[in-house]
């Protein structure tokens, strides 16, 4: 197995791609991935943040391989930069076939969100985000 073939992070959203997120042809819908990526990288960001987030920038979204009806979406994230008031995180989305259970890596993108404060201003990230960060990777 290289390491291409397995996730890396941590698992921050597992979820079923149902019919209603088909498009017309009957194929998930790339915006509904995305949607599930933004969720599970807001939450990492969150976690590693102490408080509010809100993405500012995406790069590099390559999708790899449909999604079907069905299909286990699960979205890895992990963090591969603190900024001053910012976050960035790699975000692999891999979808499990019901019918003949095997993963594969589905999308990837990486994410830049910004720490806000209560009136929706940037905030610093507090110290410690990179400790978090091995707290969440070695799990509970
Ligand atoms: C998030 C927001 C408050 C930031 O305000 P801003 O005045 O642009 O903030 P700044 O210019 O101080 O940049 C904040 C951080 O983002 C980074 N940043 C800004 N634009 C960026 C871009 N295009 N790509 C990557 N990073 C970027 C800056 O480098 C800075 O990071 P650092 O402090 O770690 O160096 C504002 O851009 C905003 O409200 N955007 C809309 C967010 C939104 O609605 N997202 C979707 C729903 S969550």
């Amino acid at each position: 197995m290289t390491d291409q073939d397995r996730p890396h992070g941590v698992v921050s959203i597992r979820t079923i791609a149902m019919p209603a997120d088909t498009n017309p042809h009957g194929d998930i819908f790339g915006g509904w991935v995305m949607s599930q990526m933004d969720l599970a990288g807001g939450s990492h960001a969150r976690a590693l943040s102490q408080g509010r987030v809100a993405t500012i920038a995406v790069d590099g979204f390559t999708f790899h391989r449909p999604v079907a009806v069905g299909g286990e979406v699960t979205c890895y994230t992990r963090l591969v930069k603190v900024g001053r008031t910012s976050l960035t995180l790699k975000v692999e989305a891999w979808a499990r076939r019901a019918e003949v259970n095997t993963c594969e890596k589905v999308t990837e993108g990486t994410f830049v969100f910004v720490a806000l404060d209560g009136d929706g201003r940037p905030r610093p990230v507090p110290d410690g985000a990179a400790a978090r960060e091995a707290a969440l990777l070695n799990g509970p």
